[in-house]
């Protein structure tokens, strides 16, 4: 059974080792994740496997009264296609919401059709290009979604 919990300055190794397998075109480093982490307008969700490792995540910036951003979500790749993605999705969603948040954003590489189509099916619709997000000729698709 997957399990969910917050999660915590405890996890950041294990985040930014799986980081660097997830979006080797943009880690997060250590410090990074420690100063997110435990800021009061972030909030990420680590699902976890029937042994505890953490085998997903999900955070997000949600200052309330504005629109949310989706800082990060991923899956290791033995667990996709099983709805650990959408259900962390659903989970910093709801809290976003609870913030107050007017709309979810996020930004997702331009090719990363597996992310898109499940920010689709969740009602995300594509606003527009930035070119050079992620780098070098990676570009972002910025996606929108409002809290009605
Ligand atoms: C995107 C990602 C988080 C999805 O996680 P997941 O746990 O596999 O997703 P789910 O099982 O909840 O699937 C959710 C939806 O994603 C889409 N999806 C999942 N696998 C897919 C595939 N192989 N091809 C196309 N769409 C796919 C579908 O819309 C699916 O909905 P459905 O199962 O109702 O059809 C995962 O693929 C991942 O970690 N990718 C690498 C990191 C990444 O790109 N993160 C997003 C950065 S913005």
């Amino acid at each position: 059974m997957i399990t969910y919990r917050d999660a915590s300055s405890l996890d950041v190794p294990v985040l930014v080792s799986l980081d660097k397998e997830l979006f080797p075109y943009s880690p997060w480093s250590s410090g990074q994740y420690l100063e997110e982490i435990s800021a009061p307008t972030r909030r990420f969700i680590a699902a976890l496997d029937q042994a505890g490792s953490i085998i997903g995540y999900a955070g997000v910036f949600a200052p309330g009264g504005a629109e949310a951003d989706i800082l990060t979500v991923g899956v290791i790749p033995e667990h996709r296609g099983q709805g650990i993605g959408r259900q962390l999705m659903a989970l910093i969603t709801e809290w976003a919401i609870s913030q107050g948040s007017i709309a979810m954003m996020l930004e997702v590489k331009t090719d990363n059709l597996t992310a898109i189509s499940l920010y689709e099916s969740l009602g995300y619709a594509k606003l527009n290009i930035r070119k050079n997000y992620f780098g070098n000729g990676l570009d972002a698709l910025v996606m929108r979604k409002e809290i009605p």
